[in-house]
């Protein structure tokens, strides 16, 4: 057999070298690297497939297919690795990335409301059941709206029933929810029945059910001849409702400037009496500061201390518990009845 000619011999050998770096590429990546390194312009047989026309005449044809099938080959050789990488990558994933969909999900504690604001939206859907409307009224008073308008002038000695958080303009946190009573008075012409739920501050000493910062219901009906008795079925029909049941209340006298009667209410607890609102029929002297006119028009008012309800309602000892932010008491409330 005669000789080759040395071109065909080195495309012989360049091929062997390059189907070998083919064969031995474990990754996509480094496949690529291969294929563009024997295929570059600058590469041997792309110099190869140039040099053609340059050769002698009867060298052209033997050269030219030998570098042109080389080329094919090195292209086939590629294309089939790529092809068995990505088959194995596919088997790969099969195994490492399975999922199950039997398995039981992540649990993630849901929240849940704060005790004190379950029985406030309770509340408020009773009082809008017995056709009340539901006002607001400002954290921030003034002296009139949260004193004077209710029969308790300046120098009046019940000031200090609520010891007060003065700002220094001369206005104050609202010591309870019955500034509201005036600016209901202020803004409608009665019949009105309303309630107003919400946050309130008093400078006090804490124990065990007192806090300085907690939460009153107001209740207002103003109307033509209204009685004690309208007032008590109220109180009773709302209690009732919250707690599902009859509970144990008694009523007694007690002064408010701004009621005349005035009672305050008690509920029995694990044979204890709590102490939860203050009621009576309105001053004349507020309707009168609210724009309504006393021989026209009677009233009735409550104030209700909605933190002693929740701690009725989940058997709750001390009411410190329910602003201190302790999750791990808030985790354990549960809606309930428990007194
Ligand atoms: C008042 O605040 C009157 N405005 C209530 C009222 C309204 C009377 C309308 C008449 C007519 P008193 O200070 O008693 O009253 O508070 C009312 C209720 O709020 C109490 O019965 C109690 O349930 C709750 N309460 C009072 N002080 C505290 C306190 N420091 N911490 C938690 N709850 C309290």
């Amino acid at each position: 057999m005669a000789d080759l000619p040395p071109a065909i011999d080195d495309i012989r050998l360049l091929l062997a070298e390059a189907l070998g770096q083919v064969a031995a590429c474990s990754t996509a990546e480094a496949l690529k690297a291969v294929e563009s390194a024997v295929l570059a312009p600058q590469s041997t047989l792309a110099q190869h497939l140039r040099s053609i026309p340059k050769l002698l005449p009867e060298l052209r044809g033997p050269v030219g297919r030998e570098a042109n099938e080389a080329k094919r080959a090195l292209l086939a050789a590629c294309q089939a690795r790529l092809a068995a990488l990505e088959a194995a990558r596919e088997g790969d994933l099969a195994l490492t990335e399975w999922v199950d969909p039997t398995l039981p999900g992540e649990q993630r504690g849901g929240g849940r409301l704060h005790p004190v604001t379950q029985v406030c939206r309770e509340l408020e859907d009773i009082f809008l059941g017995l056709g009340f409307d539901v006002l607001d009224g400002p954290w921030v008073e003034d002296d009139w709206h949260n004193f004077g308008a209710l029969n308790i002038p300046a120098d009046h000695p019940a000031r200090d029933m609520q010891d007060t958080f003065w700002l220094t303009d001369g206005r104050l946190l609202r010591t309870h929810t019955s500034p509201v009573q005036i600016r209901a008075l202020e803004s409608q012409t009665p019949p009105i029945r309303a309630v107003a739920i919400g946050r309130i501050f008093r400078h006090e000493e804490l124990d065990a059910t007192h806090e300085n910062t907690f939460h009153q219901v107001e209740g207002l009906l103003v109307d033509r001849d209204v009685s004690a008795a309208h007032l008590v079925w109220v109180l009773r029909t709302v209690l009732h409702e919250l707690f599902g049941r009859e509970v144990e209340t008694r009523l007694r006298p007690a002064y408010f400037p701004f009621v005349e009667p005035g009672f305050e209410m008690d509920m029995r607890f694990r044979g204890r009496w709590m102490e939860i609102l203050g009621c009576g029929l309105v001053h004349p002297r507020v309707l009168a500061a609210g724009g309504a006119d006393p021989e026209v028009w009677s009233g009735f008012a409550f104030g209700l201390g909605v933190d002693r309800i929740a701690m009725l309602r989940h058997g709750i000892d001390d009411i410190r518990h329910l602003m201190s932010g302790d999750l791990r008491f808030l985790r354990q409330m549960a809606r309930g009845t428990e007194a």
